[in-house]
């Protein structure tokens, strides 16, 4: 099925205001062709959304937050509603990311949660899944990736709402990949349980890789099947590698 691609770009807790150039260079740097067909989007931190998203307004990225809580206001200090994100005008927000889930023990129930909120507003959820090394090491790949789709997938998700990335916990920041085997079939797997949780949507559904990506390894991750694009951490906060990423796909 023609399932349009997305590089992703997840600055995590890294971006001052002096980053805003790298932003401006990457939205810059997407015109053209490209852009038809395939989709790019940065998550820079909480603080720099607003102005990202006027930095990207005439081009064809977009912008996402890194997570959101789940309600969309009240007396949740330091916390950031999915509401407050779309009013921004960002497009799109990441839940689940394993840092989320390890650093602040967040369960499926409420990635659940924080997706349903996202689909509530309008945004798009980047729903992040993966194992950890001690998983992996167990034989557990599988059956973790089953639970976390089955638990913080939310029924209603269809192609234009929900992106899914797959994550092995113990490749993030590591400069260690799966195998193209092994990516080949987590992604499979993904696929055949999204079907079982949304039915035909998941056809379309975008599963991005996430882990180590980098202008270098690019294009033989992007060649695999099931692989509809890329969760870049490290190699996203220059615009330069970002860009070179991207442009695997012309
Ligand atoms: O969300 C992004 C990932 O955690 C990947 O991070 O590219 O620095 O390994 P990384």
């Amino acid at each position: 099925p023609d399932v349009r691609p997305m590089v992703a770009g997840n600055w995590k807790m890294n971006g001052l205001r002096s980053a805003l150039d790298q932003i401006k260079a990457i939205a810059d740097g997407l015109d053209g062709p490209l852009s038809q067909k395939v989709d790019a989007v940065l998550c820079p931190p909480a603080t720099l959304l607003y102005v990202a998203t006027a930095l990207a307004e005439d081009s064809p990225l977009k912008i996402g937050a890194q997570d959101c809580h789940h309600h969309n206001s009240g007396a949740y200090t330091g916390d950031v509603s999915a509401e407050m994100i779309a009013d921004l005008f960002a497009t799109h927000v990441i839940v689940g990311h394993s840092e989320r889930r390890k650093d602040h023990a967040e369960s499926d129930e409420l990635v659940l949660a924080k997706a349903q909120a996202a689909l509530g507003v309008g945004l798009q959820a980047i729903i992040c899944v993966g194992e950890t090394q001690a998983e992996r090491d167990a034989g557990q790949t599988l059956d973790v990736l089953a639970r976390q789709i089955a638990g913080s997938v939310p029924e209603g998700a269809s192609a234009g709402n929900t992106i899914i990335a797959y994550e092995p916990v113990w490749a993030i920041g590591t400069g260690l990949t799966p195998t193209a085997a092994d990516i080949a079939v987590a992604h499979d797997f993904l696929r055949s349980r999204l079907h079982e949780r949304v039915g035909s949507e998941a056809a379309q559904m975008r599963i991005l890789y996430g882990g180590s990506v980098k202008p270098s390894n690019a294009r033989e991750i992007l060649g695999i099947a099931h692989v509809d694009g890329v969760l870049v951490g490290g190699a996203s906060l220059k615009a330069e590698d970002f860009l070179a990423i991207y442009k695997t796909y012309e």
